[in-house]
């Protein structure tokens, strides 16, 4: 087995999709290892799954920064000093910048919850059920400077049932993303992740 990869995830809100991924690391299912978690938000639950797995948990309030960058400078250089070599965004409600993506080049990932391009942006899962897809989902990709368009990694797919509800069609998505997003952290831990131009090629 190789080196462990320092991986460095970022929250805002629950955690669920952090836990998936401590709990992968844990199992030795990857080999890496979550050495911090920072969070814009005080009271994220994130946090708190952090410290109950000894895990450093960090609030890094960006309302104390005058603007984007400098909030992404800030976060940099915690992630620096923790040695993180891949950036995890996990319900991280921040736009962010190429401070922060020139700092890691295509070493930030993130999930949404819809099938990329369909429905970037907030509420996915409402937009899906809105529009009438028989079809929705999540996608783990890339971050670049667009918002949810970055060279996607993997996707997977669930159906919308007669009845759904946002909630219940989130759950479903959800159960999804605990699933795919540790294996894309495995499968970059692995060094088998070649992105080319548009494309992640997976070997
Ligand atoms: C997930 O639905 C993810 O797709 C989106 O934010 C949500 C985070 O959930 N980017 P959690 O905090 O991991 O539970």
């Amino acid at each position: 087995m190789g080196k462990v990869l320092n991986i460095g995830v970022l929250v805002s809100g629950s955690g669920t999709n952090l836990q998936a991924i401590i709990d992968a690391c844990a199992r030795q299912e990857i080999n890496a290892r979550v050495v911090c978690v920072i969070s814009n938000v005080a009271d994220a639950y994130g946090l708190e799954r952090a410290r109950k797995a000894d895990i450093p948990a960090l609030h890094l309030d960006h309302r104390a920064y005058s603007g984007r960058e400098a909030y992404d400078e800030a976060l940099v250089a915690t992630l620096r000093e923790f040695g993180v070599e891949l950036v995890v965004l996990a319900g991280f409600m921040r736009i962010i910048t190429c401070v922060l993506l020139d700092a890691f080049p295509m070493a930030v990932m993130n999930i949404h919850p819809a099938l990329l391009p369909a429905f970037p942006g907030l509420h996915a899962a409402r937009q899906a059920l809105e529009y009438g897809t028989k079809v929705a989902g999540c996608t783990v990709h890339f971050v670049d400077c667009g918002t949810d368009t970055g060279p996607i990694i993997i996707q997977a797919a669930v159906p919308v049932l007669e009845g759904d509800t946002e909630e219940t069609l989130s759950a479903r998505i959800q159960k999804e993303e605990h699933r795919v997003y540790p294996e894309a952290v495995k499968l970059f831990a692995e060094g088998r992740l070649k992105v080319e131009g548009r494309k992640v090629v997976v070997s």
